[in-house]
């Protein structure tokens, strides 16, 4: 994603602007779409879905057999706007990062708030492996091997309340250390937010690691957020605040394009991007070069509608998108 300039989608993937309007508005008049404008935000949100995901299910989602993506790819071709907007940004530029000590102040409404060490924070929490495809919004996925720690576990110390019915995250932004935050590409800093159902599914994950290491800073160190059945931009890095709040929160990319990038952003082939499709993605992993990788078709909720699709039952998808 980029705003200024526009984001850097190859010439074959765009649909021309003329086709794209007129499938709008065709669209739009059928009442399939939403007005552009509508993020999802403003209106109540449907509340969760009572369906139980049973420990098995979640399970089934924990690893894949996929072809994994060299390590060399998953840190040198990122998105971490405080470090700047190109792909190879980050893995230059957020060598500076400092990581140590860090701290993160858990609030809103729970009843045991704090500002805790990140060792206090995942005391007693070994880090788990998890293999997960992920997908960005641009069009590109990789298979990643995570360490990390069940987001619920962490939540739960912090006893939140019947209040919390959705939590907010937030990056650090030091424009000392992250010279893209000198510069309004965002509102900074990056924020994120998930519906607390969504926030304590057993495939969210509160990142520590990958390919078996602690967690380069380019890929969001020392701790960053996984829900693989979401667009990447959900994944928010550099994690310094976790607030429960009651009513949804503001994330970044919605603010930035309400049209473009709404609240639930989970994977949905059916679900256009205004200015290109999600019907497929270029998967980079084992030798595939970054910007040629085969296309393949994109999954509802990544492949992970086993495991979540029941969250959002009775919800129309193409209004919360
Ligand atoms: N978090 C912060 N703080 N800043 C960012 O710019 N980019 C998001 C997300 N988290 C971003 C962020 C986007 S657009 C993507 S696709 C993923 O991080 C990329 O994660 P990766 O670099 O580990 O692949």
């Amino acid at each position: 994603m980029r705003l200024h300039p526009t984001p850097p989608i190859p010439a074959g993937e765009i649909t021309p602007e003329a086709v794209y309007r007129d499938r709008r508005r065709l669209l739009a008049a059928l009442g399939a779409l939403p007005a552009l404008g509508l993020s999802g935000c403003g209106e109540a949100a449907p509340p969760p879905s009572r369906v139980v995901v049973t420990p098995e299910q979640a399970r089934s989602g924990f690893r894949t057999s996929e072809e994994l993506t060299r390590e060399a790819d998953a840190t040198s071709y990122n998105n971490f706007y405080e470090f700047g907007t190109a792909k190879d940004d980050p893995a230059t530029a957020a060598k500076t990062l400092r990581t140590t000590p860090w701290t993160v102040a858990v609030g809103g409404h729970c009843a045991k708030p704090g500002k805790v060490s990140l060792e206090d924070l995942l005391k007693g929490l070994p880090p788990q492996e998890r293999i997960y495809r992920m997908r960005c919004v641009e069009g590109w996925s990789m298979v990643i091997p995570w360490l990390g720690v069940p987001l619920a576990v962490v939540l739960k110390r912090f006893q939140p309340t019947s209040k919390a019915k959705y939590v907010a995250f937030t990056s650090l932004a030091d424009p000392r250390q992250m010279p893209g935050v000198r510069v309004p590409t965002l509102d900074w800093p990056y924020r994120e937010g998930l519906r607390i159902d969504e926030a304590m599914h057993p495939l969210t994950l509160l990142a520590t690691g990958l390919y078996g290491k602690p967690l380069p800073q380019q890929n969001g160190a020392p701790l960053r957020l996984v829900v693989p059945w979401k667009y990447g931009f959900k994944g928010i890095k550099s994690i310094v605040a976790i607030t429960f709040v009651e009513s949804m929160p503001k994330t970044a990319w919605n603010m930035a394009q309400p049209s473009e990038y709404g609240f639930y952003s989970n994977v949905n082939p059916a679900v256009d991007h205004p200015r290109w499709s999600q019907k497929t993605e270029r998967r980079i992993a084992g030798s595939a070069s970054k910007l040629f990788a085969e296309r393949i078709p994109t999954l509802p909720f990544n492949g992970y509608a086993g495991q979540v699709a029941s969250l959002y039952a009775g919800m129309d998808l193409k209004k919360w998108f």
